[in-house]
């Protein structure tokens, strides 16, 4: 059965591809954003996720006129998918950055457990893994990139990502709720795959993203996965396909820009660096969207 959901952060790049995916496998949703998405069958609600009373009131809203109808108050959210956030550095100065997702992310699960909300997800980043956007050519500790690693980012932007894993993991402890956070890799949408060839001529520039991507409809089908599966408590989730954004074997990437790196398991010839295998073994991710559907080599 479709839940009912409030989404922060739908109307940017991310979301409205996933709100679009909820849709379609028939959930309702109500989007919080500083700006409007343009989406038949989802308001949204302009709200600031800064702001704690903001929350905490739009998490007891009604989602549409229609739900004033049957004249029962307002139903209660069967889950918060919390996207919205300054999604990267360079586009506020570093402590605004730092402040908006922390404090934001903060008020967002607070409000959400409080009014007993039980279940919510929150978008963290492939660069909590300290590759992206550090000073300098920096190798991880080692490949492939999975959950259990010490992460270690040293930019504003990756340490409000592990902040607000670990702002989830307390509220996760306190209320015994499921919270699960995405380590989002790099998103791709639609119109986005005529990029591809040009990372396979200049490969270099996928390096700070250890040649991750996450098709942005596959990311709808990640959070759609985490909603219908109870009962796993505080877990986090690289959110990322199948394979890397290159022609070349993922053992020969490791070797060719991440040089003395070790690789810790056997690797299949293309499989991603930035694994996806708990999503597979603990949501069922099948994807849909690999890139060799749209890019010819
Ligand atoms: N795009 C990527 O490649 C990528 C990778 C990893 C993680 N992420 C994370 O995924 C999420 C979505 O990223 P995106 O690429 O869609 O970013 P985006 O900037 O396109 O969308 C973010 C949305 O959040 C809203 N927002 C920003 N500040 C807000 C505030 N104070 N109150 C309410 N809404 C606010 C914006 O208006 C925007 O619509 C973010 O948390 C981002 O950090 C993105």
């Amino acid at each position: 059965m479709g839940k009912r959901i409030l989404f922060t952060g739908g109307s940017g790049k991310a979301g409205k591809h996933a709100i679009e995916y909820l849709i379609a496998q028939g959930h309702r949703v109500l989007n919080v954003d500083l700006v409007p998405l343009e989406l038949d069958g989802v308001e949204t609600m302009i709200a600031d996720i800064t702001d704690s009373g903001q929350m905490f009131n739009v998490m007891t809203s009604y989602a549409d006129w229609d739900e004033m109808e049957l004249g029962t108050g307002v139903p209660e959210f069967d889950a918060v998918v919390h996207f919205a956030a300054v999604p990267r550095i360079l586009l506020n100065p570093d402590n605004e950055t730092f402040r908006v997702n922390t404090i934001g992310t903060y008020n967002v699960i607070e409000a959400a457990v409080k009014l007993g909300i039980k279940k919510v997800i929150i978008a963290s980043s492939e660069t909590t893994y300290g590759i992206c956007f550090s000073d300098g050519r920096v190798n991880p500790k080692s490949f492939p990139l999975e959950e259990d690693y010490d992460v270690d980012p040293m930019d504003s932007y990756g340490l409000s990502k592990v902040v607000n894993e670990h702002t989830a993991r307390a509220f996760q402890r306190r209320s015994g709720i499921d919270i699960y956070a995405l380590r989002i890799g790099n998103v791709i949408e639609p119109h986005e795959y005529d990029r591809f060839p040009d990372f396979f001529v200049n490969p270099e520039q996928r390096r700070r993203n250890a040649f991750c991507y996450i098709d942005a409809r596959d990311l709808g089908q990640i959070v759609d996965r985490c909603l219908a599966k109870d009962g796993l408590g505080y877990q986090v989730f690289n959110a990322g396909n199948d394979t890397n954004t290159a022609i070349i074997p993922s053992a020969d990437l490791v070797k060719q820009f991440f040089a003395g790196t070790p690789i810790t398991r056997t690797l299949g010839e293309h499989e991603a660096l930035f694994s996806n295998r708990k999503i597979r073994e603990m949501l069922g991710f099948v994807e849909e969207h690999n890139w060799r559907k749209y890019v010819k080599t």
